[in-house]
């Protein structure tokens, strides 16, 4: 079946959840919207706005502390959302679940609170070539408290882990590896349950990046094996500043609180402090209620999704771009694993990415440009940052044309041949 066909005859109806998407019918610049900047962050479904709004005009409250009828209502839903996080990742149990701002603090609750009670001078952590800073700079921080050392796992030249490396780094020495789900920045899918697995033969613990994963497929924790899983809402077509960190239960009841403060506590007196059991030792503070909310809306919203149809859609909509792009002169995609998400990035010969991606801009095309917080990798593929179109669900093969159209124009007029 040729690339066409599997897009035209797949059963999965982009335009119909397009409809869902206030945000994605609009113009800018005068031409209508091509939003491709999913993996920066995707739009939110009317359902995940009302759930949001609803809440702030009826049950507003805070929650767990509260003796009336909102703050029961709040904290019920509040709670309520937990379970559908939970559920949603397969997790054993719901005090596994704890929320945070998003991947990046969940990522740093895990250095610090596991990581200072656990490393030691001479231990090693390994991060991928792949890693977000996100999953590299907390990582050094504690490193160079405790006199640890961060080690890059290497990619090869498709933007692969290599795993023979992996296997060179890995000895009892190392403690922890990190590794992203779903490059960022490429696309490009790890194999975690193998990952998981050489870790653990030499005692390594292993955290899981999720951020890119979650909003292209079900991801399954205990199918996976992994120690710390995280992600972000606003990936997910939830809200910003809600995010999760999920962990093993033995670990996380081990582990000393990140943050204190209120809800966080057992009791609280000058002589000593004891601390709340999971999944609230690590929630101090009045938590993101309506995020939380916002971001099981978006849960239960894809729960009426037939995912891995659009998962094969958006890999589709991949294919179709990189046959459309081929003969553009210039054009040198950057990551090139088969094992990927429908993420392209690329450069082009005589134009700074950000050249292009204002150009693209003015013709109506969202993609984003830069590093995308992967100057390790940029560094590792020589270029100072690329151009990346990143597909979901909503997106249609209209939107590929636009964004190729749009290309063809921009390189005429930057590199002309
Ligand atoms: N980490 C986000 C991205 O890749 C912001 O764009």
């Amino acid at each position: 079946m040729s690339t066409l066909q599997a897009v035209t005859s797949n059963a999965f109806d982009a335009e119909r959840i397009r409809a869902d998407f206030p945000a994605l019918h609009q113009q800018v610049h005068g031409q209508p919207l091509v939003y491709l900047d999913n993996a920066a962050t995707t739009q939110k479904p009317e359902a995940v706005i009302d759930a949001i709004a609803n809440y702030y005009r009826c049950d507003n409250s805070n929650v767990h502390r509260g003796a009336h009828a909102l703050a029961d209502r709040a904290t019920r839903r509040f709670e309520a959302a937990r379970e559908t996080l939970s559920s949603f990742i397969n997790s054993p149990s719901s005090r596994q679940v704890i929320w945070t701002r998003g991947t990046t603090e969940a990522i740093n609750l895990v250095a610090h609170s596991w990581g200072l009670e656990n490393l030691q001078a001479g231990d090693r952590i390994l991060v991928s070539w792949l890693e977000h800073h996100s999953d590299i700079v907390p990582w050094q921080l504690i490193a160079a408290r405790v006199g640890a050392k961060v080690q890059p796992i290497p990619v090869n030249e498709l933007g692969e882990i290599d795993l023979q490396a992996l296997d060179d780094l890995l000895d009892e020495r190392v403690k922890m590896v990190a590794v992203n789900h779903v490059s960022n920045a490429l696309g490009t899918v790890n194999p975690i349950e193998t990952i998981v697995s050489m870790a653990h033969n030499v005692g390594a613990k292993v955290l899981v990046d999720g951020a890119q994963a979650v909003g292209h497929w079900a991801v399954d924790v205990q199918a996976l094996g992994c120690d710390f899983y995280c992600f972000s809402g606003h990936k997910l077509f939830g809200p910003t500043g809600i995010g999760v960190l999920w962990g093993r239960e033995d670990l996380l009841n081990a582990m000393p609180p990140f943050l204190g403060g209120g809800e966080m506590i057992e009791t609280v007196s000058f002589e000593g402090t004891t601390f709340n059991s999971l999944p609230f030792k690590f929630e101090a503070g009045t938590p993101h209620i309506a995020g939380a909310i916002g971001l099981a809306a978006a849960v239960d919203y894809l729960g009426g999704i037939d995912r891995e149809a659009a998962a094969a859609h958006e890999l589709a909509l991949l294919d179709r771009t990189i046959a459309a792009t081929a003969d553009v002169p210039g054009l040198k995609r950057i990551g090139a694993s088969a094992n990927t998400t429908a993420i392209f990035s690329f450069v082009l010969d005589g134009c700074h990415p950000s050249d292009l991606g204002m150009l693209l801009d003015e013709q109506g095309i969202a993609v984003r440009t830069g590093h995308h917080c992967t100057q390790p990798l940029m560094a590792r593929f020589d270029v100072p940052g690329t151009v990346r179109v990143s597909y979901a669900l909503y997106n249609t093969v209209d939107d590929v044309d636009r964004f190729v159209a749009a290309l063809r124009k921009a390189q005429a007029i930057f590199a002309p041949r």
